[in-house]
């Protein structure tokens, strides 16, 4: 059995292998691994005794998992209206030109996933730019590139 496989095991036991609780199995395999191999989505079919197709629609349905692998830090840009209003497109162009990657992509170094938002609710400090969980309102290119190299260096 692999140390993946075991670490699955202990999150479905955590929860004592309940099917009703799929969703916050699946989020906390997702925060710790950063994606759902198709692996840990049969072991979680048959361990929660779930159909497969179930699990899979959910996988698929909220944006917070991902099917592939991701990188070790997440880059979001809001396309929100109100952010596009406030120049999210041009903040986002920089994003891509700092990362060198597309949203939806990863970095071939596995360092960084761009992905782009609908609107976080923080309308008014627009255009919002998140690097994991944290928020930067307008973030000038100086501060892009800081927060970027900051994060390329952490340990
Ligand atoms: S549109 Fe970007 S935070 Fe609302």
């Amino acid at each position: 059995m692999t140390q993946e496989v075991t670490e699955v095991d202990e999150i479905i036991d955590k929860y004592g292998g309940d099917g009703s609780a799929l969703i916050q199995v699946l989020l906390e395999i997702q925060s710790k691994n950063r994606w759902l191999p198709k692996d840990t989505l049969n072991r979680l079919s048959q361990r929660l005794n779930v159909p497969l197709t179930q699990v899979y629609h959910i996988a698929t349905f909220y944006k917070a998992f991902s099917l592939m692998p991701k990188g070790r830090h997440s880059v979001s840009v809001c396309l929100g209206t109100a952010c596009q209003v406030r120049g999210a497109p041009r903040l986002l162009d920089r994003v891509v030109e700092a990362l060198k990657i597309k949203p939806g992509e990863t970095s071939e170094d596995m360092q960084f996933s761009l992905d782009t938002v609908n609107c976080l609710g923080c309308c008014a400090l627009g255009p919002v730019m998140v690097v994991d969980g944290e928020y930067y309102s307008k973030p000038t290119t100086q501060v892009l590139e800081q927060v970027l190299t900051a994060k390329q260096i952490e340990p």
